[in-house]
């Protein structure tokens, strides 16, 4: 049959907390030639536990890239012009398999996951002064529930099989990142075993400023080196695939894996933030502002956490970026689609919302993992205030979607306080971007315009752009000038700001009742 030339594709694997993809991206262009996604099962086995099955994302992996290369087939385009694949994942989410056997010896337990709340109480509470920022000179980070650190202490605490295996030297701890790639290229048999400075820097076993594993955080926590993985850049070769050839994705085998990064660093990446000050947001199952602050590490004074960005070179420079982390955006359709039942599917939230245009005064704080950033505030949880006689569910639909952006402007406010700067616009990205009414209302909340890209999938071509420009595969350059020119969408801001004043001033009420829920 006929095949179609278009020169180096570059290709990635995205694996989210809800949702698995695989996409090939042209080049030349970062046109998005094919891709597949598979939906990820989690299980709450109790209440604040949230787990998900390292077999499964793995085999959702394989799906995807089967399936994408059979659509790649049928439009006629040669899966070996994939030139290099990187890698991009929901960051935190902690594993511990055994290397000999290559089987996970756990569950991965998810970054929402809240069952280490009493350990990190007790940390905080032997720190001097109480202090939660005690690790944040080194870490960038406070103590919470949130970080890998914790939830490998519980892995240690509680589950048998994995305390014998550090005990016996077969354990290897790894992020998402690090169990794909080590699948990736080989398991049980050659493996490699690796992690990059984006996803370490979110451990709290990692010093932001000399970029490795810190002996002195791994004593606080009780970490055996030897299980970390080895920290690399975000952009040079890992290893090479191995996957099975009796599938059409066997054609994949043997490409390098030359781009690892955190979703978020990608998604800063893929809207090509690589100047100090840029900022982008990106709704997925939670929210996360990052704004770029160059070769310089910067401390938030409220509430903000310090993370590397990005590494794209092991000779590069590393960047770092201020990040406003919300736990619950996107989770938030899915309570109402699967605990409330108020819903079918998330595009209905949309219509539902829309049909009343307000949340007639109720307010909703979805504070379900505690309250991330800029609170850091384990014991708060969800409420939903403001309700009469008259409130109906698409009062409460409204509600859900104000609170997604109420959340991002209080972390729009803590970045402009920062920085001193404050952003004249936002740019966006992830799932939730494609209703229009949050978009809209996140300007009307926000008062500045929001720009939205006309290709979504800005996460995944973030790593897919690290693939392609680490050395010994080059095919995409990361010069600006080379860059080509987005086509975005602009929301500008409706409603007059006092009315937009009042309405955040309220969710700040909501949000004051919503703390320190069980004292
Ligand atoms: O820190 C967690 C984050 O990386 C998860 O991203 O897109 O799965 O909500 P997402």
């Amino acid at each position: 049959s006929h095949r179609i030339m278009l020169g180096p594709l570059v290709a990635a694997i995205d694996q989210g907390t809800s949702s698995t993809r695989f996409l090939v991206f042209n080049s030349k262009t970062a046109e998005l030639l094919s891709h597949h996604q598979v939906e990820i099962k989690q299980s709450f086995p109790k209440e604040g536990w949230v787990e998900e099955d390292p077999k499964e994302i793995l085999q959702s992996v394989y799906e995807c890239m089967e399936r994408t290369c059979e659509k790649l087939t049928q439009l006629n385009i040669d899966i070996s012009n994939i030139k290099a694949i990187g890698v991009t994942n929901q960051r935190e989410t902690t594993l511990v398999w055994d290397k000999e056997t290559g089987e996970p010896l756990y569950n991965a337990i998810v970054w929402l996951d809240l069952r280490t709340q009493s350990t990190v109480e007790r940390l905080i509470n032997k720190t001097p002064g109480r202090n939660k920022n005690h690790l944040k000179h080194k870490t960038g980070l406070p103590i919470s529930t949130y970080f890998s650190a914790v939830k490998l202490r519980w892995l240690m605490d509680n589950v048998n099989e994995v305390h014998e295996a550090v005990v016996s030297h077969r354990a290897m701890f790894g992020t998402v990142d690090s169990w794909l790639i080590w699948c990736l290229t080989g398991g049980k048999s050659g493996g490699v075993h690796c992690t990059d400075v984006t996803n370490a820097s979110r451990t709290m076993l990692f010093n932001i400023h000399t970029m490795d594993w810190d002996p002195e955080l791994c004593k606080y926590f009780g970490i055996p080196m030897e299980i970390l993985p080895r920290v690399r850049s975000s952009s040079e070769i890992y290893g090479l695939m191995k996957i099975c050839s009796s599938r059409k994705s066997g054609a994949l085998s043997g490409i390098p894996i030359s781009g690892c990064l955190g979703d978020q660093s990608a998604a800063l990446v893929g809207q090509m933030c690589f100047q100090d000050g840029q900022a982008k947001n990106t709704y997925g199952t939670g929210c996360f502002l990052l704004r770029n602050t160059g070769a310089k590490p910067v401390m938030s004074d409220h509430g903000l956490l310090t993370t590397v960005a990005y590494k794209l070179g092991r000779d590069k420079p590393a960047c770092y970026a201020l990040e406003g982390s919300v736990a619950i955006a996107g989770a938030v359709v899915r309570w109402l689609q699967d605990n409330l039942g108020i819903i079918g599917s998330s595009e209905e939230l949309e219509k539902l919302a829309a049909s009343v245009g307000t949340s007639y005064g109720c307010y909703f704080v979805p504070a379900f993992s505690g309250l991330y950033a800029p609170y850091w505030e384990p014991s708060a949880r969800g409420i939903i205030c403001g309700l009469t006689q008259f409130t109906n569910k698409s009062h409460l639909a409204f509600a859900a979607l104000e609170a997604v952006c109420f959340q991002t402007r209080e972390i729009l406010d803590a970045m402009n306080q920062d920085s001193g700067i404050p952003l004249t616009q936002l740019q966006v990205d992830g799932g939730m971007t494609s209703n229009r009414l949050l978009m809209q209302l996140q300007a009307d909340i926000l008062c500045i315009p929001v720009v939205k890209p006309s290709m979504p999938e800005t996460t995944a071509l973030g790593a897919a752009m690290a693939a392609g420009a680490a050395e010994g595969v080059s095919v995409w350059s990361l010069n600006p000038e080379d860059l080509s020119e987005v086509t975005s969408e602009k929301f500008e801001p409706q409603i007059n700001p006092e009315e937009s004043e009042f309405r955040y001033a309220r969710w700040k009420k909501a949000v004051e009742k919503s703390m320190n829920w069980e004292t």
